[in-house]
């Protein structure tokens, strides 16, 4: 899959921008503040259906302006899908795929595949859970409606179980009803990240392997707060515990994942490079996941990571991009440039206009 092309409309600090992507690397750079990100937010938008930084939409309206819009048209080989998304004050969003307008925002997830690496993905392994957790639905959404929904019906019944608690209404006859529920969801969520993250072990330990030549042996663990057979039971255990604390302590919204090197703690132990090797593992793994799951390649953005690592980790990103659309900012461009053998796009963004060099 590739994006052939983006138009925004009043989008932060972008009135009008036309770009047509190249197949292979595209390199967007100029000084900060520019809105070298803010072209990446928009073509996030079109595969997640959100922003990457913000959950109020009306902040990604040009300031004085009544309305944003995108259009991203994607190239799927056989065919075309144009995505438009309408962002209006009111924070509403209108979104069509080929000019059909969608109701639910899961509609959107598959059509265009993108994989964002960001200096916050460096601290994957470091952070709270709640960044690896986003990890593994971000790529589940895009490649499974049915994840996304499960997902969507699972966050829905977990927050009116809640105000059920903080208002005081729960009893257990409505309690019963809103567990089973969320136990059955909740099996289904842990069964496809189960796999998901087997998958993505196999993968980021081989390439772990090749970017340490060898020395570190990598392995990623899926942790369920609880588990499959044990989940109704656990539920039944903390109800009384979420009475009295007004809020539910059990579920898949607790759970983790866990990175060992050479079978110690990573989280714990590893030293700043070796988690970001990890990080850098785990994205590239992704990429190879997706290709095998939808038969194509997803889209790279690489969000002003490349300056955030050491020379030998730049090159291994650099090398492992052939064949795959990527889209990086950068402040500058020597580096990137000197490094790749491909035909490169050169675009140049300043104050929300952008140039080809
Ligand atoms: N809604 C908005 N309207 C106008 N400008 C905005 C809006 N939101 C952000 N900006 C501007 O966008 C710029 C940041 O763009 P960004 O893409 O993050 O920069 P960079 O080129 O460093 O990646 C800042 O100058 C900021 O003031
Ligand atoms: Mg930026």
């Amino acid at each position: 899959m590739k994006i052939e092309s983006l138009h925004l409309i009043d989008y932060r600090n972008i009135e009008n921008m036309d770009i047509e992507f190249a197949p292979g690397v595209n390199l967007l750079y100029g000084n900060n503040a520019q809105g070298k990100t803010n072209i990446l937010e928009a073509i996030y938008m079109c595969a997640a259906g959100r922003s990457l930084r913000t959950h109020i939409s009306k902040e990604l309206i040009r300031f004085s302006r009544e309305s944003a819009h995108i259009q991203l048209i994607a190239d799927k080989g056989m065919y075309k899908d144009k995505i438009n998304i309408h962002i209006r004050k009111n924070n509403k969003k209108g979104i069509a795929i080929n000019n059909v307008h969608v109701k639910s925002i899961n509609e959107l997830f598959g059509t265009v595949n993108i994989i964002l690496f960001s200096p916050e993905d460096l601290m994957l392994v470091k952070e709270g859970p709640s960044c690896r957790r986003r990890y593994m639905d971000m790529e589940l959404c895009q490649l499974s409606r049915i994840y996304a929904d499960n997902l969507s019906r699972y966050y829905r019944l977990l927050k009116e179980r809640n105000t059920l608690l903080k208002e005081e209404k729960a009893d257990n006859v409505t309690l019963d009803v809103y567990d089973s529920q969320l136990v059955d969801y909740g099996i289904k969520i842990i069964e496809e990240r189960q796999r998901f993250i087997n998958e993505i072990d196999i993968k980021s330990n081989l390439i772990h392997s090749d970017i340490t030549k060898g020395r570190e042996s990598l392995e990623v663990r899926y942790i369920p707060d609880v588990n499959i057979n044990n989940y109704e039971k656990r539920m039944r255990e903390s109800r009384e515990k979420d009475i009295i604390y007004r809020s539910t302590s059990t579920g898949i919204h607790r759970d983790d994942i866990s990175f060992d090197i050479n079978g110690f703690n990573a989280r714990e132990y590893g030293s700043q490079g070796q988690q970001r090797t990890i990080c850098l593992s785990l994205k590239l793994a992704e990429v190879e996941f997706v290709k095998e799951k939808t038969g194509y390649s997803p889209v790279l953005l690489l969000d002003d990571v490349l300056s955030e690592l050491d020379r030998s980790r730049q090159l291994y990103i650099l090398n492992s991009i052939k064949n795959i659309q990527t889209v990086i900012t950068s402040t500058g461009i020597d580096d990137i440039v000197e490094n790749i053998d491909d035909d490169i796009k050169i675009l140049y963004v300043s104050e929300g206009k952008i140039e080809e060099k």
